[in-house]
């Protein structure tokens, strides 16, 4: 057979493979959307909507974003959140690139013991299911620092889209109702959660109309009063109040002194493309541009998707990359975070020697780490009709966080100090280890996996992406990078298209249905690799730009029940 048939061949394979995936697997494909003049892709329809009414109103991408996230805290209280944090990557058309850092932080009175048992053993229901886990919200302070800065709107017309909802109530989506039965029981422990959560005792359902009172309360005090508004004030003493009521540690002082902070963004390229990611608190943007550098050494023509060649590779810049980010990343405000070196051409040329035709085994450290998985992140793209692009992920950690609702103000509490490595050598809920750059101490932000990430390619923006998924999120959006700007795929199947995961320790392949065919599999197994569990990886949104006849392609990820919304 030519080879021009084979790839032929191949690439009528993915299409097949698509329907597959979407006949035998939970997922489904959600429409791939084309539009011209502004486009916004969410976990929530409804918030997507919100976002794309603002680009109506000739707000900018910025603005958009700011009213998606207000949304998402009332839509999607799964990981939409007032009580959590996030990181916002912008990319203006003037040329201008910047991140906002609104990560949590630990309380002034953490201690880097703290999670640990009088045997030093760590308790992961004290970092995961208790009020200790609690970090200082950063939400409220980045969207509005944001806002100020880069959106052209105020703050009472974004914010008012979320009040509506949260007062007069909107069906519950799929997803959240889903999801909402899955996290019941947990979240039963708590009477205020329960206020907000339960009808009658029971999960609210698809379809049924869901209001917020408490929660419109508080939105009402941050449109009143900003920043304020949430960090001073009723809001703050209701935070303080119900971590007392649970022997917590967070002080009025702690909120005070809560601020976003403006980062340079991370940037590196593959081939002709540029790449601008998170830079620390989170690891995502160091990890994705240092694979990417790793994989640009490789020779792949577009039928090594899917070959064990390509995934051998890919696996190997994983574990080399993971193995990175457990010794040296941490929030920089308190550590050195060598990311200059981890993100050079010459480091990546270092590892790319190393890498032979076999597995390199990780060493163990724990045998059996357990992953959760009950998790939630989110994370949504606009881009806007002057060309301005924002990729924001969020999250409050595990699914509906801590489960605590701050009684009266009715926004559920994170549960992001899991998040910090709490003892060397010990894995966190998503597995991962970490080191004393990601040791707790009072004030300072834990380190994230999360990668919200524009690719640019002549200077212009190509691909807004970003997915939750714990320790999987770098490795998914690295996958659809690669899909796009290496293989070339359209967006649908650079994003429907399996995955596959590794971490460095432990020391397995994890993968999707049909991510590894039978001949790819032994091929892998021959070179030594270990093949683990099959499992959902990534809930990626995003947004693709061809800048040659200005269309905008939008895609949520067909694993769950986002949107892309565009006009
Ligand atoms: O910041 C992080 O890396 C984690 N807190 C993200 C958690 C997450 O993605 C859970 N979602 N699926």
């Amino acid at each position: 057979m030519s080879k021009q048939i084979l790839n032929s061949f191949r690439f009528n394979s993915i299409k097949i493979l698509l329907i597959l995936i979407c006949v035998f697997t939970q997922s489904h494909a959600t429409d791939l959307i084309r539009t011209k003049n502004g486009m916004v892709v969410s976990a929530s329809e409804i918030a997507s909507r919100v976002g794309v009414q603002i680009l109506k109103k000739g707000g900018n991408a910025v603005d958009a974003a700011v009213a998606t996230e207000l949304a998402l805290a009332v839509t999607f209280p799964a990981a939409g959140n007032l009580g959590g944090g996030g990181f916002m990557v912008i990319r203006l058309n003037d040329g201008t690139t910047t991140t906002i850092d609104y990560r949590e932080k630990a309380p002034f009175a953490a201690h880097k013991d703290m999670f640990l048992d009088e045997n030093g053993n760590f308790v992961p229901e004290l970092s995961q299911s208790s009020i200790l886990g609690v970090g200082i919200p950063g939400t409220v302070a980045g969207v509005i620092y944001a806002l100020e800065k880069y959106g052209t709107m105020k703050l009472a017309d974004v914010i008012q889209p979320a009040i509506n909802l949260a007062e007069d109530g909107f069906p519950l989506e799929r997803w959240t109702a889903q999801t909402l039965s899955s996290a019941f029981r947990s979240l039963e422990k708590y009477e205020s959660s329960m206020k907000v959560f339960s009808k009658n005792g029971e999960p609210y359902k698809e379809g049924e109309i869901f209001r917020q009172p408490d929660l419109t309360k508080t939105l009402k005090a941050i449109r009143d009063k900003g920043h304020d508004g949430f960090y001073k004030g009723w809001v703050a003493d209701a935070i303080v109040a119900q971590s007392d009521k649970m022997n917590g540690i967070i002080t009025h002082k702690d909120l005070e002194k809560y601020q976003a902070v403006e980062r340079e963004p991370l940037k590196g390229t593959y081939k002709d493309y540029q790449i601008i990611s998170m830079g620390p608190s989170s690891s995502g943007g160091t990890a994705l541009i240092k694979m990417l550098n790793i994989l640009e050494n490789f020779d792949f023509e577009r039928s090594d998707f899917s070959s064990s060649k390509y995934y051998h590779a890919l696996i190997q810049s994983m574990k080399y990359a993971y193995a990175d980010r457990a010794e040296h990343l941490g929030d920089e405000d308190f550590y050195p975070v060598p990311k200059k070196w981890l993100i050079s051409k010459e480091y990546a040329k270092e590892i790319f020697q190393k890498i032979t035709d076999s597995a390199t085994p990780s060493d163990e450290i724990s045998a059996g780490i357990p992953f959760n998985e009950s998790d939630e992140t989110t994370h949504y793209s606009v881009y806007d009709r002057f060309g301005n692009a924002v990729s924001t992920t969020l999250t409050i950690n595990s699914l509906y966080g801590s489960k605590i609702v701050v009684d009266g103000a009715g926004f559920l509490l994170n549960n992001e100090m899991d998040d910090f490595s709490a003892k060397p050598g010990v894995p966190n809920q998503f597995g991962l280890l970490g080191s004393k750059a990601n040791s707790i101490e009072p004030g300072k932000r834990m380190l994230s996996a999360m990668t919200p990430t524009i690719v640019l390619k002549d200077d212009k923006p190509v691909l807004i992406v970003g997915s939750p998924g714990g320790s999987t999120i770098i490795t998914s959006v690295l996958q659809v990078v690669m899909n796009v700007i290496e293989f070339n795929m359209n967006l649908r199947e650079a994003v429907d298209l399996p995955r596959i995961h590794h971490q460095w320790k432990p020391d397995l392949l994890e993968h999707e249905p049909f991510a590894l065919n039978s001949d790819t599999e032994i091929k892998l197994k021959e070179k030594g690799h270990i093949i683990g569990r099959q499992r959902s990886l990534g809930r990626i949104e995003a947004i693709l730009i061809d800048q040659q006849n200005g269309y905008i392609y939008g895609k949520s990820d067909g694993r769950a029940w986002g949107k892309a919304v565009g006009y």
